[in-house]
């Protein structure tokens, strides 16, 4: 079980059973409020009367607040300002805060919310990205990379091709809400239990919000049930309410949204417009120009700075775009903050590339895959348009060769060929979409973690560090890196909650990097204690420290006939005896990134993840209705940390990355209201949507070139873009339409309803040609 082989996630079985606890299974203390919200119906206004009276005089009410009652910071903007905690004049969308209630049942606070009398003068709400960027409307100002003389290489390129595309934003369903329990201390402070991707700011962010230093404040977050980025910054908020409640009342405060009120006060995946005029060479081999990318950021900055760099530094995904100018806008509009989800804009930045492969493909007249081959980054054609090499360059070309033999690509585009040609109604799509995903934050500051582990003197072995568990399998990996280190047996090591006041000042877990963070800093840890106990050893049992060892559940030292093996609980209690501290703080800090942002240049990513995915689809062209029947994919991990679970994971990302793709749609009406709140009108994947035929394996014998935690790589996110594929095979399909001569616009989520309407137009051309 230690690292490097395959075992069940630590929590699996209380998974299953119903066992593990989330925020809402803690026990509440018997005074617990329970905490409701009051939020804006309106997109977009001033708020001119506020009367609370009745809601305060509801039955069970305990207290009401607003922006006035905040002692301290009343804005928890996550990197930049621009995040009221509660409404003060201004309202930017429908579903913000504007007043809290705290009262003796939830039921009671909900009933009260109801009674307040709120007049606002509506103005008009500006709901598109488009629109808003032409307007100068931004959250942030534009941002470009630029490598080379694009405009040089628009005028050398054998063709010119535009085009254009929306790419629909996604909401994170996780299947536990936002909630938060907050109860009082005695020094003064409080102790903050929540559903958290980043305890650390929420430490920092109530501690501001009530005007208390940060070691007032401890957040404690055992798991998650999902968190997908929705829980990096918008999980604060809730906090900071609660806690507000708890310090003025002095009593245990809980918060957990309804899905609905969930659904409409958090941000989600930005939506994207994306266009591109990019000049290609007779091969169908990009030599340049310009991609712009607009990612609609909702009303406040939030993350959009970094969401929409990544999508910048994505939109190669796995080609070389020649001498480009990549732009990125971050449009203001009136909804919730947009905020990272799974791929943090890389996925929306992928996006562009991958249409223009297929655009190339029907212009040329030649198969997809053969175009994206071509373009793939290699020698010569190494460096990306933001100043990184691209390193272990063979590697995607070989992967890509996997999977076109395991997955039998071509007898099975002849096969669909045929297929197509004699089927009027159903036709089939096939397709083979890459990824080349950068790891590290690219706020360089982030990449560091930090873990604390104790021996107690029965042997057993504690872990704690900085990282969060959200059904990723993080803490089962760090699990493993200590047994590994200590030569353990697994089960001897147990991982505790997240804690601001065990390790500190910690980052959020995200950007896929907590195991390679997170597993560095524990594997530090381990290694310093295990030099320790060596060096006592090699005294109080007079052995030789050379060659020494921890396996199997002992301490080894010396060679054949000289073997000596002392049983690793009796190490640990001579060790105490001997006054040795058995207890040890880890560090790390990624080495070698860097990224000027005035320049647009530098090495943000320690390495690439890559991977690729073939998907197959069948479309009723009469109605729309199409069904994924199979998939493969090989990726890549590196040297695996856990086999079992990246194959999980690699599993969950692709279907969460085809629903993204398929049916997840988001439909705001026109003043600005969220209409798909709910599962009944947000569909994500069903056991119904799985491929019936879903072959996954890991990429062997790659390990990363860098050194990162054991040579793996990091899985979390980069699987998510292997969704594509289901998109591209889509567009092949309706391509088939037209002899495959016409590349169609399908805008995502590509529901049944927009496959309809592309086949439809599809026809009535093929019909007046
Ligand atoms: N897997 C599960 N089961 N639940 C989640 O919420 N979040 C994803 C990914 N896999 C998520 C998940 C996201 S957005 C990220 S960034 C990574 O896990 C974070 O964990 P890691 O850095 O430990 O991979
Ligand atoms: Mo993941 S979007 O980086 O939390």
């Amino acid at each position: 079980g230690a690292a490097g082989q395959s075992r069940i996630h630590e929590s699996a079985v209380k998974h299953v059973t119903g066992r593990a606890a989330y925020i809402d299974d803690i026990p509440c203390p018997a005074d617990t409020l329970h905490v409701a919200l009051g939020l804006s119906p309106v997109a977009h206004g001033r708020l001119t009367r506020l009367d609370l009276e009745q809601v305060k005089a509801a039955p069970g009410v305990v207290d009401v607040i607003t922006i006035v009652d905040v002692p301290g910071h009343t804005d928890i903007g996550p990197v930049f300002p621009g995040d009221p905690l509660f409404v003060d004049d201004e309202i930017s969308y429908v579903g913000q805060v504007i007043f809290a209630v705290a009262a003796e049942s939830y039921q009671a606070a909900r009933k009260a919310v109801r009674l307040a009398e709120v007049e606002i003068d509506e103005q008009p709400a500006s709901l598109d990205p488009v629109a808003a960027a032409e307007r100068g409307e931004f959250v942030r100002p534009t941002h470009h990379h630029q490598s080379g003389d694009w405009e040089q290489a628009l005028r050398d390129a054998t063709y010119v091709l535009e085009g254009e595309q929306f790419v629909g934003g996604q909401e994170h369903f996780y299947l536990e809400g936002q909630a938060c329990l907050v109860t009082p201390s005695e020094d003064e402070g409080v102790v903050i239990h929540t559903s958290n991707q980043h305890p650390s700011e929420t430490q920092k962010l109530v501690a501001e919000v009530l005007d208390i230093p940060f070691h007032a404040v401890t957040a404690e977050m055992r798991r998650m049930g999902g968190g997908f980025g929705g829980k990096e910054t918008q999980a604060s908020p809730w906090a900071c309410i609660a806690a507000l409640i708890a310090r003025r009342t002095h009593r245990a405060a809980k918060l957990r949204l309804p899905r609905a009120e969930d659904m409409r006060a958090t941000g989600k995946r930005h939506p994207f417009h994306n266009r591109y005029r990019l000049g290609i060479d007779d091969q169908g081999v990009l030599v340049g120009g310009e991609i712009t990318v607009i990612g609609d950021c909702g009303y406040s900055p939030d993350l959009s700075d970094a969401v929409v760099d990544r999508a910048m530094f994505h939109s190669d995904n796995a080609y070389s775009l020649g001498q480009a100018r990549v732009t990125g806008h971050r449009a203001k509009t009136h909804t919730a903050s947009n905020t990272a989800f799974r791929g943090f804009g890389g996925p929306q930045g992928v996006m562009i590339i991958e249409q223009v492969m297929d655009d190339i493909a029907r212009h040329i007249g030649e198969d997809p895959l053969t175009v994206r081959k071509r373009n793939l980054y290699r020698p010569g054609r190494d460096v990306t348009h933001y100043g990184q090499r691209v390193e272990q360059l063979q590697l995607l070309h070989d992967l890509i060769g996997e999977l076109e033999q395991s997955s039998d690509y071509w007898a099975r585009r002849q096969a669909i060929s045929d297929f197509n040609r004699e089927s009027p109604i159903i036709k089939k799509g096939l397709a083979l979409t890459p990824v080349k995903f950068g790891i590290s934050f690219t706020v360089q500051h982030l990449n560091q973690a930090g873990a604390l582990l104790h021996v107690y003197t029965d042997g057993s072995v504690q872990i704690n560090h900085g990282g969060t568990e959200m059904g990723q399998g993080l803490h089962t990996k760090v699990c493993q890196v200590v047994a590994r280190e200590l030569g353990l047996d697994i089960e001897r090591v147990r991982i505790t909650a997240t804690r601001t006041d065990k390790v500190p000042n910690t980052s959020p877990t995200a950007a896929s990097s907590g195991a390679d963070l997170n597993g560095q800093a524990a594997k530090d840890a381990a290694s310093k204690l295990r030099e320790r106990l060596f060096d006592f050893a090699a005294e109080h049992y007079r052995l030789d420290r050379d060659g020494m060892r921890l396996e199997g559940g002992a301490l080894v030292a010396g060679q054949g006939e000289a073997e000596r093996r002392l049983p690793w609980a009796e190490l640990v209690q001579a060790a105490y005896l001997g006054r040795v501290s058995l207890s040890e703080k880890g560090f790390y800090a990624t080495p070698l990134i860097h990224y000027d942002r005035n320049t647009g240049k530098g090495r943000p990513f320690y390495y690439y993840a890559h991977g690729a995915a073939v998907s197959e689809v069948e479309v009723d062209t009469l109605s729309g209705e199409y069904q994924v029947t199979r998939v493969d994919i090989l990726h890549d991990v590196g040297d695996s940390l856990n086999p079992a679970i990246d194959i999980g994971q690699v599993e969950g990302a692709f279907i969460q990355g085809m629903g993204w793709m398929t049916s997840e749609e988001l439909k705001w009406n026109d003043a600005g209201r969220l209409v798909s709140d709910g599962p009944a009108t947000y569909k994500i994947p069903a056991f119904g949507d799985l491929p019936p035929v879903m072959n996954v394996k890991l990429l062997e014998g790659h390990p990363n070139s860098q050194a990162s935690i054991y040579r793996s790589k990091a899985v979390g996110e980069p699987p998510f873009m292997l969704g594509i594929s289901v998109w591209s095979a889509l567009r092949d399909a309706l391509a088939s339409l037209a002899d495959y001569r016409v590349a169609p616009q399908l805008d995502t989520p590509a529901t049944p309803e927009r496959v309809l309407m592309v086949a439809q137009a599809l026809r009535d051309a093929q019909g007046a040609a």
